[in-house]
């Protein structure tokens, strides 16, 4: 008997059906997406935004960061899950596509919990380590080919037991396939030695969405 079961659509329906209902505004950022067209792959999985708000309750994560906001599908699952007095930074160079995550954040009355910058995620994070803030957990979505200075940047703004989660790490499941030699697929191979031999950190990869990398600092 296999030991990892092939999670098809229809077995995805099934844990849907068998997990508690996602928030409203969650639902209507999905929606929303839906009629983005390819764009819609930007967002994270439903799967992982269960497991994204499971490991922040399961932490007692308080402080938030996460690095590409898009329509803030993921913002607002992580800000649902911390509690009353907890507060999520979520980082992004695209003003227009903020609107629309700043306007869901408010509908789901979050817009206090809520802190979205806009402007490169570099300069963001540069501004943020001077204000001397560490973060509980801090989730990257962004551009894959700044994963491993994002990596830098992040590891000084966490404490000892934080987590630094990364999206996409798997790249559809082409990081092992030795005939596929393309740039993204070799950065994300790259960034996913890089992280196996940082000895800051243990991680574990998640086969969930699109992979999901997950580093707790030692
Ligand atoms: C994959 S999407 C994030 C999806 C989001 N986490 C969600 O689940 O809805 C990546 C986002 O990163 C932003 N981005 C890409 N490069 C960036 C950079 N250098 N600085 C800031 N944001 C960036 C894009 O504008 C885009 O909105």
């Amino acid at each position: 008997m296999l030991k990892n079961i092939e999670v098809t659509e229809d077995l995805l329906d099934y844990i849907y059906n068998h997990t508690k209902p996602l928030h409203d505004v969650q639902k209507d950022i999905l929606e929303h997406n839906k009629k983005l067209g390819d764009l819609q792959r930007m967002q994270i999985a439903e799967t992982q935004a269960h497991f994204l708000q499971l490991i922040i309750k399961i932490q007692n994560v308080k402080n938030c960061l996460e690095i590409g906001t898009f329509t803030g599908f993921s913002a607002l699952t992580m800000a649902l899950a911390l509690p009353d007095d907890g507060k999520l930074t979520t980082l992004d160079h695209d003003e227009k596509i903020c609107k629309i995550a700043k306007d869901f954040f408010k509908k789901a009355n979050l817009e206090t919990k809520i802190k979205a910058v806009i402007g490169p995620a570099l300069d963001s994070l540069r501004k943020i380590s001077q204000e001397e803030k560490k973060f509980d957990l801090i989730f990257i979505d962004a551009d894959k080919g700044n994963y491993i200075n994002y990596y830098k940047k992040c590891i000084d703004l966490v404490n000892t037991g934080a987590l630094i989660i990364f999206d996409n790490v798997l790249w559809h499941g082409d990081v092992h396939k030795k005939t596929i030699n393309n740039k993204q697929t070799k950065t994300m191979r790259d960034f996913n030695e890089f992280i196996k031999n940082d000895n800051r950190i243990e991680n574990f990869i998640l086969p969930i969405g699109d992979g999901l990398t997950v580093c707790r600092k030692l």
